[in-house]
């Protein structure tokens, strides 16, 4: 019987599936919904096109060569060699990048806007960054009230520049953040995994089931959230941890209590959505897209995706060769000596921290193409 009810749950959600493929196929711009619309993005480093060197000048190192080297050829603000998620997303969509909401010169946010800034945390604990979740949702409000106020004048420039009201009500609301939390808790302060878990999950969890609920208020419907990647596999954590007591691996080599505490604070954070899913009835799609397991996948055999099995644990921009190949004082982008793999795309991480343009094309191959690591809550 109970095998019985698993099937018939698994047809349903194959069916579902089935449906989305069909309508992804049928036009470019339909997934995981359809009319074309816009993208509004809340988040950290993961996602910013552009925010933090914009906010804070001549700080960030995303702001120096090599980032950006593989694709833009130039650094544009954004912590890889190339693209990131939100950008192959936007591109399966058919839209051009989306702007970073402190663009300063000619933005063009018809199709949505990045209010994602590099180094964000859910929680207001960061100081020098004072874009936590909160006030990235507070500036999309505000953002929205000043495209309704120009859309009732008749400036051709709002018409052309901004989305529409309907792009507000029918776009995909982006949340990718809640690492730099965990990471803060870890490092900054030194707490020990199993403390994270117990004060700090609850704290990100609540955070984001806030603003989601934030958003929802201001009309928003469709969510499209990202878990926590399996941060135990990280070249930065692995070489900060590895020295310190929470130093156990597993048969990858991924510590295993730094992959627990995402994998924790992943599941509490679907159980919180499936929540607001059952009590918002006119939230129409939220979909939680598991980065933790394509990239704990993607390590188990990095072949399959392209990568190199020697390298899977290394950063490509970074200094101090194996194992890990990260270094704090030498870090990629602020200092020289800190050096970049001849095949970036045989990679997964970046710099130690964030992605290769190639693990994140992957993934988004995985999410649009294929429909894998995909949860739709409450489908
Ligand atoms: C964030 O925390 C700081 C320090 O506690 C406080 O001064 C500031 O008002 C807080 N900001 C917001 C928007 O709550
Ligand atoms: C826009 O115009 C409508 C209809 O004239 C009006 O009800 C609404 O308050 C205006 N909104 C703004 C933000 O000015
Ligand atoms: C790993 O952690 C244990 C304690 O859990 C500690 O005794 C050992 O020294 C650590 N190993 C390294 C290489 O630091």
């Amino acid at each position: 019987m109970a095998n019985l009810a698993y099937q018939a749950v698994l047809f349903l959600v194959l069916v579902f599936l089935l449906r989305e493929v069909i309508r992804l196929n049928e036009a470019s711009n339909t997934f995981p919904h359809s009319p074309p619309t816009a993208i509004f993005a809340f988040g950290d480093s993961l996602s910013d096109t552009g925010n933090a060197i914009q906010a804070f000048p001549f700080y960030a190192s995303s702001e120096n060569s090599p980032y950006g080297s593989t694709f833009f050829h130039a650094p544009t603000g954004r912590f890889s060699d190339g693209r990131l998620i939100i950008d192959f997303i936007a591109s399966k969509w058919g839209f051009p990048f989306i702007e970073p909401y402190f663009k300063d010169v000619f933005p063009n946010y018809k199709h949505g806007v990045n209010f994602a800034v590099a180094g964000a945390t859910v929680q207001n604990i960061t100081e020098p960054i004072p874009f936590f979740l909160p006030m990235q949702t507070d500036h999309f409000v505000r953002f929205k009230r000043s495209v309704y106020a120009l859309l009732n004048t008749t400036s051709r420039y709002a018409a052309l520049h901004v989305p529409t009201k309907e792009a507000f009500r029918d776009g995909t609301y982006m949340i990718f953040i809640g690492i730099n939390d965990i990471l803060s808790g870890l490092f900054d302060h030194d707490l020990a995994p199993s403390v994270v878990k117990e004060k700090t999950v609850p704290l990100v969890v609540a955070g984001i089931s806030k603003a989601v609920q934030d958003l929802h208020k201001e009309e928003a419907k469709n969510f499209l959230i990202f878990n926590v990647p399996a941060v135990g596999c990280m070249p930065m954590v692995l070489a900060m941890a590895s020295q310190g007591p929470f130093n156990s691996t597993d048969k990858m080599g991924c510590l295993k209590e730094y992959n627990a505490v995402a994998d924790f604070g992943n599941k509490e954070l679907e159980k919180s959505l499936i929540n607001i899913k059952k009590h918002e009835k006119d939230i129409n799609v939220m979909v939680i897209a598991d980065l933790y397991s394509f990239y704990l996948d993607a390590i188990k055999s990095p072949a399959s995706y392209g990568f190199k099995e020697s390298e899977k644990l290394k950063a490509c921009c970074g200094y101090g060769g194996d194992p890990f190949n990260y270094f704090p004082p030498i870090s990629c982008g602020k200092d020289p000596a800190a050096k970049t793999c001849s095949k970036p795309r045989e990679y997964m991480s970046w710099d130690g921290i964030h992605f290769t343009d190639a693990f994140s094309q992957k993934f988004v191959e995985e999410i649009m193409e294929k429909m894998h690591y995909l949860k739709a809550i409450g489908a």
